[in-house]
């Protein structure tokens, strides 16, 4: 049989090998592990507050069902890291800090109990849900370049779960919280935000 012969020296070509990458493009990719393994665990305590905010009974489990989802997403992380070689640790994600953030602030500007609560919650929600498929999209197609398809499966697990949930939280929103919080009357409300305000002044 003829031995295959290329330019390369007359070095058989290695096709079956992944190239190494180069150590900037392992460490950018392991600092972006740690920045969505802190914004990860900032959302494992986030949740539960959006959960315990919300009042539409579908809200309420989706925010049950995506906090254990989230603790899952916690976990693959920490299997990244421990494939890569590496401890794992959290770098602070500004973004996500950010966006939480401005939950908080969704949550002071609405009353409780209302629909438009409910809709500031998943607008808040789905910020972070798009934060989250933005990066592990990009993260998985760049851990292809590295020689451990276990990495790539992990965080592709976690894209199509980020995913449903943002599907989810747009056809709960769909279903009947956005057109009840076009029509609902909080009038009610108003002596209580009058209040509050003539305390402060
Ligand atoms: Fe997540
Ligand atoms: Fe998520």
């Amino acid at each position: 049989m003829q031995k295959q012969t290329n330019a390369n020296n007359g070095k058989l070509p290695q096709s079956s090998e992944v190239p190494e990458v180069s150590p900037e493009f392992r460490e950018f990719f392991i600092d972006e592990i740690k920045d969505i393994y802190w914004a990860e665990k900032l959302l494992t305590k986030t949740i539960p507050k959006m959960q315990k905010a919300a009042t539409s009974s579908e809200l309420v489990s989706a925010f049950g069902a995506h906090l254990t989802a989230t603790q899952q997403h916690v976990e693959r992380l920490e299997q990244v890291f421990e494939l890569l070689g590496e401890v794992p640790k959290a770098k602070k994600c500004d973004a996500m800090a950010g966006i939480v953030e401005e939950g908080k602030s969704i949550l002071e500007e609405t009353e409780k109990g209302t629909h438009l609560r409910d809709v500031g919650l998943i607008l808040a929600a789905q910020k972070v849900e798009h934060y989250e498929i933005a990066t592990y999209g990009t993260l998985a197609q760049l851990s292809k370049s590295l020689s451990n398809k276990k990495i790539s499966s992990l965080l592709e697990q976690t894209l199509v779960e980020e995913k449903e949930a943002d599907l989810l939280l747009t056809d709960i929103a769909e279903k009947s919280i956005n057109s009840a919080a076009a029509i609902e009357d909080i009038s009610e409300e108003l002596p209580k935000r009058t209040s509050r305000k003539m305390a402060t002044a």
